[in-house]
């Protein structure tokens, strides 16, 4: 595997993989999502215990409204967020050489993408706390299912630390209480977690969030 900053050819390729994340896989992380959601918690709990004292079929039909429900937002999370992402189309003149991917050894196909951004000091809050040290904020971190659980991801961050911390950066990031394998990841690699309320991919009103107990997840770390 090969990482280098991305080139212009490298573009298409990557909307590609970027876009393709969004629309195969985000109906399972809405999915996912909606299952911890407590409302959807209660729902589906007196489903399973209903369904299973009076019909299986009631648990498949469930699931399968659950799916479609996920699948009709994660098509509003497509219309609002993937398309007001303008810098996917035009990566390099946006993120430059910080837009780092990781190909194959011959080049052919790209295994995995990082990008980060420095946040001046005292402009981010963690956890409450107010974050005097400078930060960058790691960003389109994907992986296409193919390459996962090879160390593609812990490369590219490796790269971005190591980075940070000739800097004296610390490294933040946001994810979505959906993306399991991403906290897990991100744990892994010795990132603190903290939960927020703030909006993320999308700007859902407010009494939905509440009411549907949505919250983001921080990660962040020191550096050493
Ligand atoms: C999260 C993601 C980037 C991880 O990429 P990856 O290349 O598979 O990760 P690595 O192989 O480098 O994993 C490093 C370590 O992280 C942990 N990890 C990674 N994926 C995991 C998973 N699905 N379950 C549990 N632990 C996991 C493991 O400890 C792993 O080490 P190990 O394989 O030696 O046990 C990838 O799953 C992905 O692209 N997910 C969808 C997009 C996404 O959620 N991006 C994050 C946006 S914030």
């Amino acid at each position: 595997m090969i990482i280098r900053s991305i080139e212009k050819n490298d573009e298409s390729e990557v909307y590609h993989m970027w876009s393709r994340y969004h629309i195969d896989e985000l109906p399972f992380v809405w999915a996912r999502r909606l299952c911890t959601m407590k409302p959807i918690r209660y729902i589906f709990g007196f489903a399973v215990i209903y369904s299973l004292a009076i019909n299986i079929v009631a648990g498949i039909v469930l699931a399968g409204l659950c799916y479609t429900l996920s699948y009709i937002v994660s098509l509003v999370e497509m219309t609002f967020y993937v398309n007001r992402r303008q810098d996917m189309k035009d990566i390099v003149s946006n993120w430059g050489e910080s837009f780092l991917v990781a190909v194959t050894d011959d080049g052919k196909e790209i295994m995995g993408t990082l990008t980060w951004q420095k946040i001046d000091p005292g402009k981010l809050i963690f956890d409450g706390r107010l974050i005097e040290n400078n930060v960058y904020e790691l960003f389109s971190l994907v992986v296409p299912v193919e390459y996962r659980r090879s160390g593609v991801a812990r490369k590219l961050c490796q790269l971005a630390l190591e980075k940070a911390k000739t800097d004296n950066a610390d490294v933040y990031l946001e994810t979505s209480f959906g993306q399991i394998e991403a906290q897990k990841f991100y744990e892994r690699l010795g990132f603190q977690k903290a939960r927020f309320d703030r909006p993320y991919s999308v700007e859902w009103p407010k009494w939905l969030t509440s009411l549907l107990d949505i919250s983001y997840v921080a990660c962040y770390k020191r550096h050493q």
